[in-house]
């Protein structure tokens, strides 16, 4: 079982498209996908059409110990889901305050099997639900916006990565780096990614998502971008992205 955090402490650079419609695309190559969503915001939980608000338990409960997360756990015509409510931010909070508050999500996929990967979408910052995430996976998928301080945000990310590394994750590795909402004719775009080619290397994923208008539209139908447009760029993309994560493990 591959568990893969997708970060990023900067705000919508894709982290939900990516781990929704990566999930996906994985799913259509007959992998078993779980997907946890870890913020707040719920937008994973929403962009696959379930209604939060509506459920008794979700992601907050099981990182209070109240119950596992096959107890909130949803299923689409696909994937499985572990979702999310506001009353995320709340356990946040809550969380400060108990034992093992960082280590409490890998706790709760100790027992889970039956899975070829997890995928976890983070919130856009390095509280503790993200470090819970980091804690629980071995891979980090990173999505950047190839844009003006993209790569000063990646250091300053790499560096907290260091850091759980060495305090509570020896196993966490960098996967990838993925271009999100890319567009070939901004020289911008084509200067910043050769720029973190130049300083990570192989660790810039091949594929890039490019930007395109029914990967920000299929969430309002509550659809991921293979059910929504399975012949728009976006799908195109994710598709390779999935190939590729299959091809290659950690770095
Ligand atoms: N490749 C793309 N082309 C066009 N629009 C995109 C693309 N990827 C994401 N978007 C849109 O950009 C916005 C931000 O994307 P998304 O929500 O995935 O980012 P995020 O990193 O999860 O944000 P947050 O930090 O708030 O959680 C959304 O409206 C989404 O639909
Ligand atoms: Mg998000």
């Amino acid at each position: 079982m591959r568990t893969i955090v997708v970060l990023n402490q900067k705000g919508g650079v894709g982290k939900t498209s990516t781990t929704v419609n990566l999930g996906a695309a994985l799913a259509r190559q007959k992998q078993r996908v779980l997907l946890l969503d870890l913020d707040p915001q719920a937008h994973l939980t929403y962009s696959l059409g379930i209604m939060a608000h509506q459920l008794p338990r979700t992601m907050g409960a099981v990182l209070m110990g109240e119950c596992g997360l096959m107890d909130v756990v949803r299923e689409t015509a696909d994937l499985s889901v572990v979702p999310a409510s506001v009353a995320l931010a709340g356990t946040e909070v809550d969380l400060a305050g108990v034992e093992r508050r960082e280590t409490r999500l890998k706790e709760a996929l100790a027992g889970i099997d039956g899975y070829d990967f997890v995928l976890m979408d983070c919130p856009p910052n390095l509280g503790l639900l993200t470090l819970n995430a980091m804690v629980a996976g071995t891979e980090l998928l990173v999505p950047v916006q190839p844009e003006f301080l993209a790569l000063q945000s990646l250091g300053k990310l790499m560096e907290t990565v260091g850091a759980i590394r060495a305090g509570w994750n020896p196993d966490l590795a960098l996967t990838g780096i993925v271009l999100t909402r890319y567009q070939r004719h901004k020289k911008l775009n084509r200067e910043t990614r050769r720029n973190i080619r130049d300083y990570f290397g192989d660790a810039l994923l091949e594929t890039t998502i490019r930007d395109n208008i029914s990967l920000a539209e299929a969430p309002s139908f509550g659809q991921d971008i293979f059910t929504y447009k399975p012949r728009s760029n976006g799908a195109a993309d994710y598709r390779n992205l999935a190939l590729e994560l299959l091809r290659r493990g950690a770095l």
